[in-house]
């Protein structure tokens, strides 16, 4: 075992460090230098910060458990399926979900999510301006997720105010648990009024599939279904959010590159996949299963891990100009939606999203730039994102 057992406490403190409002990504390349380390941070745990180790880890789940997520862990009542489970009862839960995100089921969904992209550009495009997170960023993948859950997209302005106070409120525990109780109580009722529906009722949204499933031979109960849905409104919403906010800022703040996608869109799908690595949102948690070495530390049954994207995609034993945005890539074997066997079931939907974000915007309006004297800000922890984004641009 080596003698560096413990090395060197930091106070990282990826939630909250005051830097994070104007520079999430530098405070992660601020911690790169040891291979892995321990924060004091909210009771302790262990960064690794080398893209090789975080693959390795997503790929041990018998060694790196998901049965608690969060650091600090989040008091839940019932766990999250199928996220905080490990194998294998993990790919019994993760199964029903497959057929719905399937690369052939989101090419199916994506004349739908450009009609509602281009629904909310056109009431933007005239304006010459706009908060891109209030006005685009927040909407858009919110009204996609009511239409996955088979509401009228009407109901998606309730969602979007829900996942705002969600995404604003991270100084405010009061308001984010109350925007969580919200969303639960609906989900609750809505999934009570679907299943009271059963077969009769529609049969290609979420929950016709999930009433349709089977699991270990038997019938998803209540809850379960209740489960699923809460756990795609966190994973599906904020992260779409995230994406577009940090997408966007940096389009804003870097005309050649914006110009490079409006003057050729053939690049856009290499650029979502650039763009998700430079700007990488989540930061997922592990529990350490047993005492091993693992990236040259001793780590001990119980120990918390985190496996930052963020991390592992700009690390520059991984990446030429690792922090820098390149188009160009030949190789772009990014770790934006993780690896393993949690590995993200939306990443199909979330890339279709970002492309059809980036084709639509930029066809209407090419040339955009940061409001003058406007203050861009970020949040940090698990899943990080962009506050406050004002754009403006000369209305066509
Ligand atoms: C840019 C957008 C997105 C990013 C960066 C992202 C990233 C991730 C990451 C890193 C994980 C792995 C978490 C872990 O290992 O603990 C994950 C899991 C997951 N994501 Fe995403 N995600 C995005 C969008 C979506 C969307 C749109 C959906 C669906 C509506 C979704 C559904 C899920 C689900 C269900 C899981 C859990 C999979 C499992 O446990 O087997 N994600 N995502």
């Amino acid at each position: 075992m080596p003698d560096t057992d413990r090395p060197v406490a930091a106070a990282f403190d990826y939630h909250h460090d005051p830097r994070i409002v104007s520079d999430p990504f530098g405070v992660f390349d601020a911690a790169r230098g040891q291979r892995a380390f321990q924060s004091s941070m909210y009771g302790g745990y262990w960064v690794l910060t080398e893209a090789a180790d975080i693959r390795d880890a997503f790929q041990q789940p018998e060694l790196f458990s998901s049965r608690i997520t969060g650091i600090p862990p989040t008091p839940r009542p019932r766990r999250l399926l199928p996220l905080e489970l490990d194998p294998p009862e993990h790919g019994v839960y993760r199964h029903p979900l497959a057929a719905v995100f399937s690369p052939q089921a989101v090419a199916r969904l994506e004349p739908a999510i450009r009609a509602t992209c281009v629904g909310l550009l056109d009431r933007i495009a005239a304006q010459g301006a706009c908060e891109f997170l209030a006005d685009f960023a927040v909407p858009f993948p919110t009204t996609i997720f009511v239409e996955l859950l088979g509401l009228p997209a009407a109901e998606a302005t309730r969602f979007a105010a829900w996942n705002h106070a969600l995404l604003h409120a991270h100084d405010r525990p009061e308001v984010r648990a109350d925007a969580k109780a919200q969303i639960a109580g609906y989900l609750d009722e809505l999934v009570t009024r679907r299943m009271a529906e059963g077969v009769a009722g529609r049969t290609d949204d979420l929950f016709a599939v999930l009433t349709r499933a089977d699991v270990a031979g038997r019938p998803l109960t209540r809850d379960e279904i209740f489960d699923y849905a809460f756990l795609l409104f966190i994973a599906g919403l904020d992260t779409v959010t995230a994406a577009l906010g940090f997408s966007f800022a940096h389009l804003a703040a870097n005309p050649e590159h914006r110009k490079a996608l409006v003057a050729d869109p053939a690049l856009i799908p290499a650029a979502v996949e650039e763009l998700l690595r430079a700007f990488s949102v989540v930061n997922p948690a592990r529990t350490v299963t047993r005492d091993v070495e693992f990236a040259g530390v001793c780590l001990r049954e119980g120990d918390r891990v985190l496996l930052s994207t963020v991390l592992a995609n700009r690390d520059p034993a991984e990446f030429d100009d690792a922090t820098g945005v390149r188009f160009d890539r030949t190789s772009n074997r990014h770790l934006a939606f993780g690896a393993g066997p949690h590995r993200c079931l939306g990443s199909h939907l979330a890339r279709c999203e970002l492309k059809v974000a980036l084709e639509e915007f930029h066809r209407r309006i090419p040339d955009y730039r940061i409001a003058d004297g406007a203050v861009i800000r970020s949040h940090g922890g698990g899943a990080m994102g962009v506050d406050h984004l004002p754009l403006t641009w000369e209305p066509a």
